[in-house]
Formats: structure tokens, C-alpha cells, sequence
């Protein structure tokens, strides 16, 4: 037996039952880059609820020409959900809202008081590209509380621009925003610079929220195996994550 010279890996059952509700994905089928078909939807909201998800908030990009969403486009697909949700007997709840980007489309929203698409206490989850900040970012979450919304920042740590700028991101939390961080950040999932970031976020208790931001097969199956991960409930246990206690069943 030489299995004493390879060092034992520790998996453990997965549980996210602590998470309970997620509050960030794209799991409403044919509206974005996100699930395409019904029967996808159903598969992965039960593999989810296996996971321990009580509850999914899924939000699709509302980003301009290229996912021209809104209310209307996304209530009726939400209705078509819950409807075959319920036909093939899942006991999980399904809600919506949107990933708003912040660009100037957003803000001409706010100037002419268009009422956006929030969850729970008028939350509304906000993201820029990783490319380059958004200029009127600052303006546009002020405008937000000014309305009465409650921001809540999209994976601040995929935003690179802000790795060199930490301080960024206590502005944001001092701006009255609430931080998601995407649970498979903290895998790797996405780069070992954003991993560093999620983990400094976490070190300095500025993570209010865990999200899948689910898209797609590769994403379900890296968060099965972060599920997995003992030192994933080691971090998490630090954390003080408000998923369930903000937007659990009411
Ligand atoms: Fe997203």
C-alpha cells in the first residue's frame, strides 16, 4: 500500500443549505447568455435544490441592445417557470429580478423614474463590465438610494481594475451597496488574481452575499465540486451571509 505517500483529500457531503436562497442567476431559459431551454431550467433547479437551494432568485442581464430585457420580457418567462416547476413536482421556489449594467441606459432609467425589477426589499442587483469601470457607477448608486433601492454590486471581485484599488470597495460599502461575491470565485473558477480578491473580501468580512451566477453546465458542475470543498465551509462559517435572512421565503 502506498496510498500514506498521496495526501488524503478531505471532500465532504455538499450542503449549501446554509446559502438557502440564491439571489444571482440566469437560469430563466432563452432571455440571455443563460439557460437556453425548459428542460435545462428544471434539471439544474433540481440539482440545485440537491445542493441544498431553497430558493432562486434568478436575474438576466438587462444590458441594452444585446439583452434588451425588462419586466416584461421576464415576469411572463418567470410564470412559465414556476408553472413547470410545479408540474414536475420540485419543491423549490422561484423568483426573479435582473442584472442590471450600469451604463447610461440605466441612468435615463432613474432620470425618468422607471420603476426597476427588484426582489425582496426593493433589492437590485448592478454590474459593470470587467473591462473597464463604469463612469457614472458612483452616481448611478446614489441615484438608487435616493429612489429608495437597495444596490447590490454584482462580483466585485472580477472587476480587475479595482484588485490594485482596494479601497474601492469600501467606497462602495460606505455608498450604502451590498456585496455578491460569486460562489465560484472562491473555487478558482475564474483566475487565481480573482480568487486572491474574493478571499481578501472575505478576510475583511466585506461579503454580504454569495451568488451562483449560474449560466450553464461548466458553472453547476464546478459548484458541485466546490460543494464539496471542506475548506470552503471553513471560509464561509467566517462570513456573515444574509442570502436567506434578506430574501428567504416570506
Ligand atoms: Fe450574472
Amino acid at each position: 500500500m502506498l496510498s500514506f505517500l498521496f495526501k488524503k483529500k478531505e471532500n465532504i457531503k455538499p450542503d449549501l443549505s446554509f446559502i438557502g436562497v440564491d439571489m444571482h442567476s440566469h437560469l430563466l431559459p432563452g432571455l440571455d447568455d443563460g439557460l437556453q431551454t425548459m428542460e435545462d431550467t428544471l434539471l439544474f433547479m433540481e440539482r440545485l435544490q440537491q445542493l441544498g437551494y431553497r430558493k432562486l432568485i434568478c436575474t438576466p442581464h438587462i444590458l441594452s441592445d444585446l439583452y434588451p430585457n425588462s419586466p416584461g420580457t421576464i415576469l411572463p418567462r418567470l410564470d412559465e417557470v414556476k408553472k413547470a416547476v410545479a408540474a414536475r413536482g420540485l419543491a423549490i421556489e422561484v423568483a426573479a429580478g435582473a442584472e442590471y449594467m450600469v451604463d447610461m441606459e440605466m441612468e435615463n432609467y432613474l432620470r425618468d423614474k422607471k420603476q426597476m425589477l427588484s426582489f425582496g426589499n426593493k433589492n437590485v442587483l448592478i454590474e459593470m463590465s470587467y473591462l473597464a469601470e463604469s463612469p457614472n457607477i458612483e452616481q448611478v448608486i446614489f441615484e438608487m438610494r435616493m429612489q429608495g433601492y437597495q444596490p447590490i454590486l454584482a462580483h466585485p471581485e472580477r472587476y480587475n481594475f479595482y484588485h490594485q484599488r482596494f479601497e474601492q470597495y469600501q467606497r462602495f460599502i460606505d455608498l450604502g451597496c451590498l456585496m455578491q461575491v460569486n460562489l465560484l470565485s472562491l473555487l478558482g473558477y475564474y483566475g487565481k488574481p480573482i480568487k486572491m480578491v474574493a478571499e481578501k473580501l472575505a478576510r475583511n468580512k466585506m461579503i454580504d452575499l454569495l451568488g451562483t451566477d449560474m449560466h450553464h453546465e461548466k458553472h453547476l458542475a464546478a459548484l458541485e465540486e466546490l460543494a464539496t470543498r471542506k475548506e470552503f465551509y471553513t471560509l464561509a462559517e467566517g462570513l456573515d451571509i444574509k442570502n436567506s435572512k434578506l430574501f428567504g421565503s416570506l
